[in-house]
């Protein structure tokens, strides 16, 4: 069965409520696209506003962090129940910027994709090289052990419904995409290493997006590739050019 492809926007820390509100109305008629499933990961304060915006429209909702425990005290952070609540969809786990400033691991990162699978929340779970890592060749063993951490006590079929999406902190906001054989490569690799954790099925069944410097320009190429299932998109989610990226074919 053919994979559908996923293209969702990372907001990271812009917009403020109204500004929110203002982008989806304005993107909503360019991000129309039955045939993909279109993601806009928003701040937590935009949540709700947004997911009244996108209200009728094709638009899904996805927070950019959660906190793995339950609920308690935590000053600061928001539970899988509350994005649940607010009617979120997907959530973006260890973002290289959440690991380089706010100290996420691997562990972290494993226990948050168990707290959002507990609650049926689709994780985008973040994997990614840095530059010296490429330099060093090391990036297919680095990008390994991420997924096998990020993936430890995940069942198959849980497995089979997450998404991860590989973005390489070199190509991250500095609009130098990496090239489509590289972002190929390394898609296939984490297809292959979701293949000996689990199975071919489970394999052919998880969605890898790239990210990293996304643009209308680059995206044709890079979806076509036979392991990359779309994108994980930052700067350029947040102008109409979203929607050139949303119907790149
Ligand atoms: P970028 O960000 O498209 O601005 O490079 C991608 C991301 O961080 O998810």
């Amino acid at each position: 069965m053919a994979r559908k492809k996923i293209i969702a926007g990372n907001w990271k820390m812009n917009m403020t409520p109204s500004q929110a509100v203002a982008l989806v109305n304005e993107l909503k008629p360019l991000v129309e696209n039955k045939e993909v499933d279109v993601v806009f990961c928003v701040p937590a304060i935009d949540l709700i506003p947004v997911i009244e915006a996108a209200k009728g429209s094709n638009i899904q909702i996805g927070a950019e962090n959660m906190y793995f425990e339950e609920k308690g005290a935590y000053t600061g952070e928001i539970s899988a129940e509350m994005l649940v609540d607010a009617g979120v969809k997907y959530v973006i786990i260890g973002h290289s910027e959440r690991r380089e400033y706010f100290a996420e691991t691997d562990e972290t990162v494993n226990k948050k994709v168990l707290q959002a699978l507990k609650h049926k929340i689709t994780p985008i779970i973040c994997c990614g090289e840095s530059l010296t890592q490429r330099e060093q060749g090391i990036t297919i063993d680095w990008i390994r052990q991420q997924i096998k951490i990020a993936f430890l006590q995940v069942t198959a079929e849980q497995a089979a419904t997450t998404v991860i999406a590989y973005e390489p902190i070199w190509a991250i906001g500095t609009g130098k995409v990496a090239t489509t054989e590289q972002a190929q490569e390394v898609c296939k690799a984490i297809r292959e290493c979701i293949g000996e954790i689990y199975d071919a099925q489970t394999a052919a069944a998880i969605r890898i997006q790239y990210g990293g410097s996304v643009s209308a320009a680059s995206a044709p190429e890079l979806f076509a590739q036979e392991d990359i299932d779309g994108g994980l998109v930052g700067g350029a989610s947040l102008k109409p050019d979203f929607g050139k990226i949303v119907n790149y074919k």
